[in-house]
């Protein structure tokens, strides 16, 4: 970025809220592996079948499982945005039509929390977004919150998203470089003693001023990505990046590209002299014995909702995502990323083995939240306190 008025110049990224000791996103990363809970917040959650379950995108449901997820133990909870047309991805249960907003989402929710980090996905290059608007937006939630909330950011991958909002879609590398500028402008925003001005290349601010200051620097910094553009934005910007299996669901193939992905994605980092942190969602179908849980899967899959799946699939076939290239239709039924179905020693084992593959935190998702996150809580989460991934 460059020369700013007020006596600012472009240039030491703002401290991460990782180096104060005292902050939530420290606490959280005490751990050895990260315990995230990756949302509902979109009907059908990640699975387009119609066999019956409890999850709901309402709020009511949503609060209930932040509160447990909480209880539990865990570090953090996310949600997804999306833009999704009438009748949603489309099958008998029109997938995904609806789905809260995660900024509102997080904003209700750390009202109700207290120690858990909140994950909010926003699409900046949307509306448009000026960066302004999400420093201010952002440093209040952050004091609501007490540290605790943290932006996911995304430029879009989706072509039908921009259209919405009357909008060209970006080339990929271009969206990042827009990403990369309203980033710094965010940050200059909230580290700033005076009054910014800057013409930048997509945005200008003018005489601009944005209090309070944050409470730990900055809010936390997330992106979710598997591109090289996405990871040279994450390693100068996030505290944390979201990523997928370039190997797609299957477990053993993960694991066995995981370590050269994390790698690079960590070597970002300390390019620009950071610590990037890595996390990844498995989708976990577990039962006492591997045999249920595979009826439990069979189930799932017999119950898909064709038509729902279709549309989700020609939906990302239409997309320039490189983060979810090597996933196959049938993948969608269940849907989620790395998938781990058995038993609880089995899928124990699987997350230890995610840490040991260079992986910081895992977000979890289910196909029934409320039951399936009881009994992950129940017989999984003591088999990783024992095996000194949890404390
Ligand atoms: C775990 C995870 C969560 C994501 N969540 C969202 C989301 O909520 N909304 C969205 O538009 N894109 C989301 N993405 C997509 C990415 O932001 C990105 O657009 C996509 O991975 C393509 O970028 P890439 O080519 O850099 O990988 C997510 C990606 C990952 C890996």
């Amino acid at each position: 970025m460059s020369a700013l008025a007020g006596g600012i110049e472009s240039g030491p990224i703002v401290p991460s809220p990782a180096s104060f000791s005292d902050s939530p996103l420290s606490a959280a990363l005490s751990q050895p592996l990260m315990l995230g809970l990756f949302l509902p917040l979109q009907s059908g959650a990640w699975s387009a079948s119609t066999l019956p379950r409890t999850t709901t995108w309402t709020f009511d449901y949503i609060a209930a499982l932040t509160r447990r997820a909480e209880e539990i133990g865990f570090d953090l909870v996310f949600g997804l945005a999306e833009w999704v047309r009438h009748g949603g991805y489309g099958g008998t249960t029109r997938f995904r039509e609806e789905s809260l907003d995660p900024f509102i989402t997080a904003s209700a929710l750390s009202a109700i929390t207290h120690r858990i980090l909140l994950i909010s996905t926003i699409h900046i290059l949307y509306g448009p977004w000026h960066p302004l608007h999400l420093a201010k937006f952002g440093a209040t939630l952050d004091h609501i919150s007490g540290g605790r909330w943290g932006m996911n950011v995304v430029t879009g991958y989706a072509p039908r998203e921009p259209a919405m909002f009357g909008m060209q879609k970006v080339e990929h590398d271009k969206r990042y470089e827009m990403a990369g500028e309203f980033a710094d402008m965010m940050e200059t925003l909230w580290r700033s003693d005076s009054d910014v001005t800057h013409e930048g290349q997509f945005w200008r601010l003018d005489g601009a001023f944005v209090r309070p200051r944050p409470r730990f620097g900055r809010p936390i910094m997330v992106s979710a990505t598997g591109s090289p553009a996405g990871f040279a934005y994450a390693g100068r910007h996030s505290d944390i990046a979201f990523i997928t299996s370039p190997a797609g669901v299957e477990i053993e193939a993960t694991l066995a590209v995981l370590p050269d992905h994390v790698a690079r994605l960590k070597a970002a980092g300390r390019a620009c002299g950071r610590e990037l942190r890595a996390i990844i969602n498995p989708m976990i179908v577990c039962r006492p014995t591997e045999a249920e849980a595979r009826a439990y899967y069979d189930a799932i899959i017999a119950a898909a909702d064709d038509a729902a799946v279709d549309g989700y699939a020609a939906h990302h076939a239409a997309a320039d995502s490189k983060a979810w290239s090597n996933h196959r239709r049938q993948d969608r039924i269940l849907g989620g990323n790395v998938h781990l179905i058995g038993d609880p020693r089995q899928v124990a084992a699987w997350l230890v083995r995610l840490k040991l593959a260079g992986c910081d935190g895992v977000q979890l998702t289910f196909f029934d939240f409320q039951p399936d996150l009881e009994f992950f809580a129940a017989e999984v989460l003591p088999l990783l306190k024992q095996a000194g991934v949890r404390r």
